[in-house]
Formats: structure tokens, C-alpha cells, sequence
């Protein structure tokens, strides 16, 4: 799908040759600089009962009189915020998805359009074209969207033509990482992970690693190994670098959760929605889907994307509750829950992290069903002891309409990972364990600042509309940018 800009004030929306218009109301009264041929619809539809002005209405209208486009759809958001407008712009191309509108165009009436404004609405077309296909053929074809148009005035143009730069690389690494996630374990394995970020390397220049289990072995990543050594599907560590700050500046380092499938292992999760842990390699997929965002934008930063990748899987080989193994770090762990796996193959990422002599490591993992119970899906859990930190991954959040909200992280719980037989256990018991499996990986990382985003709740949805979101993309690509700042 194409994005653009294109001048055209509100009182013009009449002839603005689209298939759709896709127009966004903000307030509860018709603005009085839209275009009368567009109002007076509006207005009609008003009249009649069939559109209230209310946030959260919306209205879709065949060959509306007077209008060059062949359909209109109307919605009213709850204000003028960014997310506010992509929300209601959501919904009108919800209403215009199934129809045969290929050229579309959106326009927001009673805001101010800037560049985050352009960014959402970037964002939210590109998540409406979106459909899994990789394992469908069958599946219906994609909405025909070829275009998305941003109608702005004079004024707001340069900033509407920045957000949607943004957005387009944004809404790229958003596609890979839910297309990624999306694949099952059986078409996304480590290899396949390592392949495709060896493919991103050569098309932006990375510079790309892949260690093998030799190599994982020679180095003593003991708990990454003691995760994969129960599958026949051999581990792949994926490092990858983006180098577009100066020689030798400190860089974020983005550490990805790759299970591309968790079993439990022998301590074996029960069947149902057990095809759900597919997508426990979310926190790779947005690694791998923000160095797609951020390889495109080039800001200047240096950035380096990790991904431990392997599967979780029972078998006689397996490693099994109570073994203790010897972390990257030199700490010892003993393994109480093979389920508790995303933190014993992060560890040793976050142990190998150090020497990139990193500004901030931020670690990316669908680490606990007590986030889940904590927060729904709404929020990703951000965990971290380091306030800076903190407020600027919740800045970043907000800017990318990718909610995370911040836990605690004292040193109270620390106590729960006690030990007779290793220095730590790799579980607590079920109390606050989305704060405990973070308090475990606090442990390794103790050599630069750094943050968990637990997003076992946010990088996925399941039921009628099971499938990846994305996320947070949006969120970490933000982060990046800002660190260039
Ligand atoms: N990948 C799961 C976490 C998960 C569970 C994400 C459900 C989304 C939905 C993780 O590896 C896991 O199994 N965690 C255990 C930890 C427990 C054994 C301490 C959990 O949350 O049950
Ligand atoms: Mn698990
Ligand atoms: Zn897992």
C-alpha cells in the first residue's frame, strides 16, 4: 500500500477524487470549514437518526450526492489526540475493507494535523491490508487498498509528510514482525528466524551474526543450552548490528525472547491453546521487525538486535527439573520449572550483551502468564529499577500508541528465587511472577541500564481474531530515535 500527502483544505473534500473518503470527525459538531457538499451528507445522515456525533459512531454511505468519491465512510473519535483519530480512522476503514475501494483517502475535520497524527493514520491502513497468507492460499484476497491519501492544508504538510516517512517504516517493521509471529513453528524455525535477518542485513546493510550450537557451547551459554537440548531442531543465536551513529558510541542493545515454540518442556503446559505458544518467539519478531523500522529511518544511533532462538520441547534428552546448569555469567540455576524457559535463554543473551558496552539494553520477551493476569492485553509490562529508563520507554510508548505500564521491581522480591542447591532457582513461587521472573533476569545485568518489557499479553490476540500484533514495534522504534536525540 502506497502513503502520501496531498493539499487539499476540508472546505474541498467534495471533489477529491478518491474511491473512498474516509473522513474523521473530531468534536461533536460539524466543522464549519468542511466542505458544504460533505456536510450536508453528514448533516442528512444526522438528521435522520443514522449517525449520532458521538465518539465511537460511524457511518459508511454509497455514492454519497455531491461527492467525487464513490463512498464515504464517517467516524467520530473521542478527541483530537493521535489515538484518538487513528482509533476512529480504524473504524472507517473497517467499514470500506470488504468493498472494492482501491485509492482511499482520509481526512481529519476539527483537528490540527501533526506529524503523529499522520504517523497513526499510516499505521492504522497499513494494519487494515494486512492478512496472513504464508500457510493460506485459500485465504480471501487481501482488502484491494492501493493507496492511502492524507488530505491536510498548506500549513500542516511538512509535518503530515514527516509522520508518514515515520509511519511507513514503522507500519514495515510492524508487517514483519506480525508476519514472522504469525508463522508456525514448523515454518518458523531458529534457522528460518536466522535466515531472515541475514536477508534484512543484506537489503540495509547489518552487520549479521548467526552462532551455532558449537559456538553457543564454546562460549558457556549453559542455560541457553540446557533450553534446546531437548529439540531436534538445532538453536540459533542471532546477533545483529546497525551502525548509524558514531564510530564507537555506546549503542541500545534490543535482546528478543525466540522460543519458536514452548511446550513446557518435560514440566509440559496442558493442550488447549497450546498452538498459542507459536507465537513465544513475539520478542524476536519485534526485534527483528524495529531493525526493519530503524535500518529504514537511519537515524544516527547505533543499535544492536539479539535473538536467542530455539524450541522448547520434552524428549529423553531434555534437561529436567532440578538440573542445574552454568549460566553465560558464571552464575549457577536450577532449573525447578522447564516451562520458566524465555528466562533462562534470555539470561545468557543478557550476559553476552556486555560486550557491546551497550548506553541501555532493553529485553523484549512473552515471559509470563502473570502478566497476562496483571495487565490483559492492553498494556505491555515494563520492568525496570532505573527511573530514567523507565520514563523514557513510557514516553516512547505513548508516542507510538503501544501502551506499556510500569511494575515494581524492589528488592523484596528478590527472595524468591532462593536456592539449596544453585544460586538462584529459576521460579518463585505463583505470587507477583511476572515481578519475579524480571527480578531473575535483573540478576545478569547488572553491567549497564536496563529495561523488560514482558509482553505475553500485547504480542498476540487469540480467538475469532487469533494472530500477531506487532507489537511493540512502534514502541521500541520510538526509543531508538529518541536515543539519537
Ligand atoms: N511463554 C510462556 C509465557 C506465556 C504463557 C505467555 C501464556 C503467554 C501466555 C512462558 O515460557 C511460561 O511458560 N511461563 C510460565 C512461568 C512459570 C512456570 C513460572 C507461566 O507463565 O506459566
Ligand atoms: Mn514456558
Ligand atoms: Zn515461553
Amino acid at each position: 500500500m502506497d502513503f502520501r500527502h496531498q493539499v487539499t483544505g476540508r472546505d474541498a473534500l467534495g471533489n477529491a477524487s478518491v474511491d473512498a473518503l474516509l473522513l474523521v470527525l473530531v468534536g461533536e459538531t460539524i466543522d464549519s470549514a468542511l466542505d458544504p457538499a460533505v456536510a450536508r451528507v453528514v448533516q442528512d445522515a444526522v438528521d435522520s437518526g443514522d449517525l449520532a456525533l458521538k465518539k465511537g459512531k460511524a457511518i459508511y454511505l454509497h455514492r454519497p450526492a455531491g461527492l467525487k468519491a464513490g463512498r464515504l465512510a464517517v467516524a467520530v473519535a473521542a478527541d483530537a489526540s493521535a489515538k484518538g483519530v487513528k482509533a476512529a480512522a480504524a473504524q472507517a476503514l473497517g467499514l470500506v475493507k470488504q468493498g472494492g475501494a482501491r485509492q482511499l483517502g482520509v481526512a481529519v475535520a476539527g483537528a490540527t494535523l501533526d506529524a503523529s497524527h499522520a504517523e497513526a493514520l499510516v499505521s492504522a491502513g497499513s494494519e487494515a491490508a494486512y492478512l496472513y497468507r504464508h500457510t493460506k492460499p485459500s485465504a480471501p484476497p487481501a482488502p484491494p487498498f492501493r493507496s492511502l491519501t492524507i488530505f491536510c492544508g498548506k500549513g500542516e504538510a511538512k509535518a503530515v509528510q514527516q509522520g508518514i516517512r515515520r509511519g511507513i517504516a514503522i507500519a514495515a517493521g510492524v508487517e514483519l514482525a506480525r508476519e514472522y509471529a504469525n508463522r508456525p513453528a514448523n515454518h518458523c524455525t531458529p534457522s528460518v528466524l536466522a535466515a531472515q535477518v541475514k536477508k534484512l542485513g543484506k537489503a540495509y546493510d547489518l552487520k549479521v551474526d548467526v552462532l551455532d550450537r558449537a559456538a553457543v557451547e564454546k562460549l558457556g551459554m549453559g542455560a541457553f543450552l540446557a533450553v534446546a537440548q531437548g529439540s531436534d531442531e538445532p538453536l540459533r543465536f542471532i546477533v545483529a548490528r546497525y551502525d548509524g551513529g558514531p564510530k564507537g558510541a555506546a549503542p541500545v542493545v534490543l535482546v528478543g525472547k525466540g522460543i519458536t515454540f514452548d511446550t513446557g518442556g518435560i514440566s509440559i503446559k496442558p493442550a488447549a491453546e497450546m498452538d498459542e505458544m507459536k507465537f513465544d518467539m513475539g520478542g524476536a519478531a519485534s526485534v527483528l521487525g524495529t531493525l526493519r523500522a530503524v535500518a529504514e529511518l537511519k537515524p544516527a544511533v547505533n543499535m544492536v538486535g539479539i535473538i536467542a532462538a530455539c524450541e522448547n520441547m520434552p524428549s529423553g534428552r531434555a534437561v529436567k527439573p532440578g538440573d542445574v546448569v552454568t549460566t553465560l555469567s558464571g552464575q549457577t540455576v536450577e532449573i525447578l520449572n522447564t516451562d520458566a524457559e524465555g528466562r533462562l535463554i534470555l539470561c545468557d543473551a543478557l550476559t553476552y550483551a556486555e560486550r557491546f558496552g551497550p548506553a541501555v539494553v532493553v529485553d523484549i520477551a512473552t515471559l509470563t502468564g502473570a502478566c497476562v493476569v496483571a495487565l490483559g492485553h492492553h498494556h505491555s509490562g515494563l520492568f525496570t529499577a532505573d527511573d530514567a529508563v523507565a520514563a523514557r520507554l513510557l514516553e516512547s510508548s505513548r508516542k507510538a500508541i503501544d501502551p506499556c505500564w510500569r511494575m515494581p521491581l524492589d528488592e523484596e522480591y528478590d527472595e524468591a528465587l532462593k536456592s539449596n542447591f544453585a544460586d538462584m532457582g529459576n521460579v518463585g513461587p505463583r505470587a507477583a511472577g511476572a515481578i519475579t521472573a524480571a527480578m531473575f533476569l535483573r540478576r545478569f545485568t547488572k553491567a549497564y541500564p536496563w529495561a523488560h518489557l514482558d509482553v505475553a499479553g500485547t504480542a498476540w490476540r487469540s480467538g475469532a481474531a487469533k494472530g500477531a500484533t506487532g507489537r511493540p514495534v512502534g514502541l521500541l522504534t520510538h526509543f531508538v530515535l529518541d536515543h539519537a536525540r
